[in-house]
């Protein structure tokens, strides 16, 4: 089966009141580690790639992997570019063969973020690729671009239906309190996702897939193992899942996660190096940071996300 476009995928999730997990993939373990979760589960995959997982990587190998990842499960998978920040990095995944690309102008004034988006999905639709745009500006770290709480801000919705409609985009993500990172939400305070704007954006925009960045819940489990074995994260609060499981049932298509396979994978391997002092081969340590990726991302897709069996 070849990479597949996010079209069917969201269709069928929209109606189903499930969502398609979006993780990050940065090198062959995760990769492994997300796509053995899914096989097991049956689930339908977006694996995203940002500009600092091209740089680290390098785009040929990335894609590799992925292909890889489809020959060995057979599961549709989408490629997609991560938060995309100009028309030429759009263009060359496109040329590169992505089956997805997502455009972020929304550092951008609200017309200038349309006149981007609609030059990046007139290129994309051309060559049978699909693009996510980004309305409402999330706080948090992506590559270097770092948004602070002050500068962050909602989704307006009486923004949404011009923005679809001018540029043409396939999905929408949304601000509504999700933020990239492990420190979401200030310790002592009671998480709560913007579920109102969420719905006012859905009747804006009926039948259209809402995506969700910065939705990584931080497991406590992982927190603490880090904290155990020398490192220091206090604080680390991520979104519960609870709310995630919501925005699934309702118009929220696509959910992204990055930061929970990174703490499951540093946990993990802080945890072994305590353990194991003396051992040196990255094997030994690489398989349990995999298999803690595995276990983690098939509690997304079977208890947050939804979409197992609908491979
Ligand atoms: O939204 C950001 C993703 O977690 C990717 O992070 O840019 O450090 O690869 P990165
Ligand atoms: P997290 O940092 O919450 O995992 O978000 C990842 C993300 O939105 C990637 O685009
Ligand atoms: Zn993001």
């Amino acid at each position: 089966m070849p990479l597949v476009t996010t079209k069917e995928m969201f269709a069928k999730a929209y109606d189903g009141g499930y969502a398609i997990g979006a993780f990050n993939v940065n090198n062959m373990e995760i990769v492994q580690g997300i796509t053995e979760a899914a096989k097991e589960v049956n689930a339908p995959l977006i694996l995203q790639v940002s500009k600092g997982a091209r740089a680290y990587a390098n785009h040929t190998y990335l894609t590799k992997l992925v292909e890889a990842a489809i020959i060995e499960t057979g599961l549709p998978i989408c490629l997609h570019l991560d938060h995309g920040d100009s028309f030429e990095t759009c263009k060359s995944c496109i040329d590169g063969g992505f089956t997805s690309v997502m455009i972020d102008a929304s550092s951008k004034p609200f017309a200038e973020n349309i006149e981007i988006t609609k030059k990046v999905v007139e290129y994309a639709h051309d060559h049978g690729v699909v693009v996510e745009a980004e309305l409402g500006a999330l706080a948090g770290i992506e590559d270097e671009v770092q948004v602070s709480a002050e500068e962050s801000h909602y989704t307006r919705p009486e923004e949404v239906e011009e923005f679809v409609a001018k540029t043409g985009c396939d999905s929408l993500a949304i601000a509504i309190g999700t933020s990239h990172g492990a420190y979401k939400f200030k310790p002592g305070t009671k998480p709560q996702l913007r579920f109102d704007i969420l719905d006012e954006v859905s009747k804006k925009l009926p039948g259209f897939p809402i995506v969700l960045h910065g939705s990584s819940s931080v497991p406590q489990e992982f927190v603490k193992m880090i904290n155990e074995n020398g490192g220091n994260m206090p604080g680390a609060i991520g979104v519960p899942e609870d709310q995630l499981r919501q925005a699934a049932r309702g118009a929220v298509c696509k959910i992204n996660i990055d930061s929970d396979l990174r703490l499951a994978m540093t946990g993990t391997i802080r945890k072994f190096f305590n353990d194991h002092p003396d051992k040196f081969d990255p094997r030994e340590y690489l398989k349990p940071a995999r298999a803690a990726i595995k276990e983690l991302v098939k509690h997304k897709l079977v208890d947050v996300l939804g979409c197992d069996g609908k491979a």
